[in-house]
């Protein structure tokens, strides 16, 4: 069975709209998402582009700041500065990567933790990690929560999650996620032995490592519910196909139910990016 991340995205979105109509009316606020593009990566200008048309068909303000691959780290915080000033933008976003010359981390840091609705900021990331309220929680975790409750329902506890990957964006903060909802949790990795066997015992297994089709049919306790944040382009017959990190297929056959790639984690990011900039707006207004 697939879980439907397409229709659970846009149920968030509509239950978004109403938010933002009542901030409208209670308190005369919109709130409003600034993106900050640098540089033209083709993939970026896709992302910013569905982040912008999603921003304003919920109800909020959306701008976009585009600036050239060569501006400097000081021009970039500066602009951060302003916008973290300005008492129109609730959440700001700078779309990564970022070009060479400029420091990821740094500009993260610059961004006001209040403001940070990518989730990135370690104030908000500490936060996560110790449990405590008012964190801005990374986008495509929470998307990865709200879908696999979909199918399991609002209980998580007591079951087994494991996760394939332990970056900053997704692997770590949806351990922490699932850890809150009192799963057990195992992080694997690239240097993870004995890795199918790990996976076999997930009631829960999320895949964000960032190859095509890796998690097999035989890794999958039957039944289990599988959560597939890969998005990778491959070429099949002269074709270009998205495909996940899971070889989505053979485990459907086994597993209880499955995020699709595509339709399925990717839309629940920009519906979460939506929902930090609301809950951004309500607490600084
Ligand atoms: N690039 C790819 N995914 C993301 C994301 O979630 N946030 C930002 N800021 N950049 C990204």
């Amino acid at each position: 069975m697939n879980i439907d991340g397409k229709q659970t995205a846009a149920e968030l979105r509509e239950t978004l709209a109403i938010s933002v109509a009542k901030l409208k009316e209670e308190k005369q606020i919109v709130p409003g998402l600034t993106v900050v593009l640098v540089g033209e990566d083709p993939a970026s200008q896709v992302y910013v582009r569905n982040k912008v048309k999603q921003t304003r068909e919920v109800g909020m303000i959306s701008n976009e700041i585009r600036l050239p691959a060569q501006t400097t780290q000081a021009h970039l915080l500066e602009q951060l500065e302003q916008l973290n000033n300005d008492k129109n933008v609730h959440g700001i976003l700078v779309q990564l990567p970022l070009p060479k010359h400029i420091d990821e981390s740094t500009i993260i840091a610059a961004i006001s933790p209040e403001k940070d609705v990518d989730g990135f900021h370690a104030m908000n990331s500490g936060r996560l990690l110790n449990g405590e309220d008012g964190a801005l929680v990374p986008c495509t975790p929470q998307g990865c929560v709200i879908l696999a409750k979909k199918h399991l329902g609002d209980d998580l506890s007591g079951k087994h999650a494991v996760i394939i990957g332990r970056s900053n964006i997704v692997g770590k903060p949806v351990a922490l996620l699932l850890l809150q909802e009192n799963c057990t949790v195992t992080i694997a990795h690239s240097r993870t032995k004995n890795l199918p066997e790990i996976c076999q015992q997930a009631d829960i297994l999320v895949a964000a490592v960032g190859r095509p089709k890796f998690v097999k049919a035989d890794w999958v306790k039957p039944g289990a519910t599988v959560i597939d944040v890969g998005i990778n382009r491959i070429e099949i017959d002269g074709k270009a196909k998205l495909v996940g990190d899971v070889d989505y297929d053979a485990v459907s056959k086994v597993c209880g139910a499955i995020t699709p790639v595509p339709g399925g984690v990717g839309p629940m990011t920009i519906a979460c990016l939506l929902k930090n900039t609301v809950e951004a707006a309500n607490r600084l207004s």
